[in-house]
């Protein structure tokens, strides 16, 4: 039985010389010092030896299985530390190769006025409101003043989705579905998509942007209107940005008018960009029409509002010196990332 021990250690130890992976280190422990392995098994034999025999054997067989044990341990050290060397070496890094920059992404021009916009009438007490893009005629148009066969609509021509169902032409449907749902005071800016069938070209797209504001109340006046969109256009465009009124129609505010700014290139002595006006027009605007607040159950004998829809596009353009609507469709990264 000695022998046999003795024989286990030197297999053992000469196995362990060659053993060069972690896997074969586990299977040789397994099979030698295993719960199944063969030194338990010697170990098992035991019974049949003499009393005198029995406690030596017992001895060294613990004293070769420490030994084993520790042998291999030291082997598993040396194996995992060569394994880690090995990546090390692998995996390399070399810190002064040059990076890969990321490439960041930036705010869509159109993105960036809208922002400031609503923090310019959020600053006064507005609210913003959201609506559907596919709108029924009678929110986009008859709601609006505008009845069927109405000579403003042919300014307007749209896709029609069924006889009664538009894209919607302009953001002011957004009027009639906030007044509908809120009661005075109100002080809202939507801002939204609208469509037209208009052929593309540098001045036109079928798809296009407008936020659209409506203020009612008791006692809201033109002067009300005047003073917001002239502190709105000088938050814009500077405080020494000149505004002006000029009267115009709309089928749903009355009196109307449009609002131009003194052209912020050439300050109003005519370039490029005003087409030699010295002015630029900005916004449609005016008192929400009586009928339209009736439209909406609100009493025109009690309550007063202005209302005002702006192109952003023409804006973004003009404060750019853009000089085609297309470029800001076509998602080209060396027009957009200019801004
Ligand atoms: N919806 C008009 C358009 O698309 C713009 C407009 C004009 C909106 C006057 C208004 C307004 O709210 O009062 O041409």
């Amino acid at each position: 039985m000695k022998e046999k021990l003795q024989q286990i250690k030197v297999s053992v130890e000469d196995l362990l010389k060659n053993a060069s992976d972690l896997e074969t280190l586990e299977d040789l422990r397994i099979k030698y010092l295993g719960k199944k392995g063969e030194l338990t098994s010697v170990l098992k034999g035991m019974g049949q030896l003499s009393a005198e025999e029995r406690p030596v054997i017992g001895a060294l067989a613990n004293e070769i299985r420490d030994f084993l044990n520790n042998e291999i341990d030291m082997k598993k050290t040396e194996l995992l530390a060569e394994l880690q060397n090995k990546q090390l070496k692998e995996e390399v890094i070399d810190v002064t190769m040059p990076g890969k920059t990321p490439d960041i992404g930036s705010l869509h021009p159109f993105t960036k006025t809208l922002n400031e916009f609503k923090e310019i009438f959020i600053g006064l007490g507005f609210e913003v409101a959201e609506g559907p893009e596919v709108e029924t005629d009678y929110y986009n148009f008859e709601a609006l003043n505008i009845p069927k066969n109405h000579p403003a609509r042919d300014t307007q021509d749209t896709f029609y989705i069924e006889d009664n169902i538009v894209l919607r032409t302009q953001t002011s449907p957004m009027q009639v579905r906030v007044m509908e749902n809120k009661k005075p005071p109100i002080r809202i800016i939507a801002p939204g998509i609208v469509y037209r069938s208009d052929a593309s070209d540098a001045t036109h797209s079928p798809v296009f942007h407008q936020i659209e504001g409506l203020v009612v109340d008791k006692g809201i006046t033109m002067a009300d209107l005047k003073g917001t969109l002239e502190s709105c256009m000088k938050s814009l465009y500077g405080e020494d940005c000149k505004v002006r009124f000029r009267p115009h129609h709309f089928p749903f505010t009355e009196p109307s008018a449009e609002l131009d700014v003194a052209c912020f290139v050439c300050g109003g002595e005519g370039c490029r960009i005003c087409k030699g006006e010295g002015w630029i027009e900005v916004l449609g605007c005016g008192m929400v029409h009586p009928k339209v607040l009736a439209n909406c159950g609100i009493d025109p004998e009690v309550y007063s509002g202005f209302a005002f829809g702006i192109g952003l596009e023409r804006m973004v353009m003009r404060k750019y010196g853009i000089d085609d609507i297309r470029l800001f469709y076509e998602n080209d990264l060396k027009f957009l990332k200019q801004f």
